[in-house]
């Protein structure tokens, strides 16, 4: 097991590339198996869940072949095998195996997903959808099983509109007879990445992006070459970093128009933004205003982003109020915020923080984002050594982290516990 040692105080300054979106990533590598013939995904982030993902494509006899920020996926082999252990338990996100086989085979065995459990995370919409295509779906001993005689095209109207539900119907959809519309559908941009890549591949989907999606099943699909889109949380974390530590920061390689939410936040603080076509400078100075932030759906302020920015919170002068309408209790990080002397209180679904300084201590992520928010309060503290622990959560989203801090002038390093 390994922890980060950070030693902040230190304004993070220079420039910082963005890889591509993990959240894109972990559903275009199931989709690929949509297609007969090899598909290539360029921007890939290097993360283990995407190793994660590509064990899972391997244990069902694909080729994956993946050489630095390139993968190719020969599905040309693949059998329909039952996955009720395994690699499929590692990973939240293995959810799309059941939309991806359930298109391809008609049929999946998968282990109910593992990952990131910062509170209960139901399942009901992607399983709504399904049994809407027409498939029998029964959960026998921690596995889910789906089978359907065929798919076929169908309305369905999703009662919230969840990321996870709308990509693996339009994954189980693609391939089905008929029309699939999807109401109140998801609209975040790795949706759109999904049907970008489904498309090319020789899928009909429309309105991607919009809450009404609309399938048009085929019979075939084939491989295709698809670069992933830059990853937004990643680059407001950067852009958080930046500004909680006071420094000057571009950030490269990304779309800033998937940052609106964050940069107008941002902005209302009294941090400097500047704009350009693919990357984002943060301005950092030395007092920030308090502000209200409320995290909804796209093009809301991002749920992912709201522990870091609680972090970012501690450093403007006032009392701010952070609150989650996505997930109701995704405050994990707040008690080791505390931990750093942050004067924070989580009433329901709010986190009511108060500015302040932080100090060093030792502390533990308990998610992905959560560790996030911990190494952003480190950064901000000169005095001793922070520790964060549950390194392999933050591993999960985060590549090339310490190497990426350490060229913008941050003194953090990985130690053995
Ligand atoms: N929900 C249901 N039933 C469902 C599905 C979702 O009630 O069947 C609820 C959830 O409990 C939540 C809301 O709907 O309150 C939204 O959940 P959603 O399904 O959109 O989330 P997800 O697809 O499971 C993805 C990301 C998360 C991110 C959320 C929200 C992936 C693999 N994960 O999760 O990312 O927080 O969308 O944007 O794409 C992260 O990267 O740290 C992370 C957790």
């Amino acid at each position: 097991m390994e922890k980060l040692m950070i030693t902040g105080g230190r304004p993070l300054q220079g420039t910082v590339s963005i890889s591509g979106a993990k959240n894109s990533a972990i559903a275009l590598i199931p989709a690929a198996i949509l297609a007969e013939s090899e598909v290539i995904l360029d921007n890939l982030p290097l993360l283990s869940d995407v190793a994660v993902y590509s064990e899972i494509l391997e244990e069902l006899g694909a080729t994956v072949a993946w050489e630095g920020s390139q993968m190719r996926i020969d599905p040309s082999s693949i059998k329909s095998i039952p996955m009720p252990n395994g690699p499929v338990k590692k990973l939240r996100a293995s959810y799309y195996m059941m939309g991806a086989m359930l298109g391809r085979f008609k049929e999946a065995i998968i282990g109910l997903p593992g990952g990131c459990n910062f509170e209960p995370r139901p399942i009901d919409q992607h399983i709504k959808g399904f049994e809407a295509l027409g498939a029998t779906v029964t959960n026998e001993h921690g596995a889910i099983h789906l089978h359907a005689k065929e798919l076929r095209g169908t309305k369905i109207y999703l009662d919230v509109s969840s990321v996870g539900a709308t990509i693996n119907i339009m994954l189980a959809a693609a391939r089905a007879k008929g029309a699939t519309i999807i109401e109140n559908a998801a609209k975040e941009p790795e949706i759109i990445d999904v049907a970008t890549l489904l498309n090319s591949m020789g899928a009909i989907i429309k309105g991607a992006g919009t809450e009404t999606i609309r399938i048009e099943g085929v019979s075939e699909l084939h491989g295709c070459r698809h670069s992933i889109i830059p990853d937004r949380i990643q680059a407001g974390t950067y852009m958080i970093a930046a500004a909680a530590t006071r420094g000057n920061v571009l950030i490269d390689n990304v779309i800033p128009k998937h940052m609106e939410a964050l940069t107008a936040k941002m902005q209302e603080m009294g941090i400097g933004i500047e704009e350009y076509d693919e990357s984002i400078r943060v301005l950092g100075s030395s007092s920030y205003e308090h502000v209200d932030v409320k995290a909804l759906v796209y093009p809301g302020f991002a749920t992912d982003l709201q522990s870091p920015m609680t972090s970012l919170l501690t450093q403007a002068q006032g009392v701010s109020v952070l609150s989650d309408f996505v997930y109701s209790n995704r405050f994990k990080h707040v008690p080791e915020l505390v931990r750093m002397g942050a004067k924070i209180r989580v009433e329901g679904r709010s986190a009511i923080i108060e500015g302040g300084k932080l100090n060093a201590a030792k502390v533990k992520a308990a998610d992905l984002r959560a560790g996030a928010a911990l190494v952003i309060a480190g950064l901000t503290v000169s005095e001793g050594v922070t520790e964060v622990s549950g390194v392999e959560y933050i591993d999960r989203g985060y590549d090339h982290l310490v190497s990426n801090l350490r060229l913008l002038g941050a003194d953090v390093w990985r130690q053995t516990e």
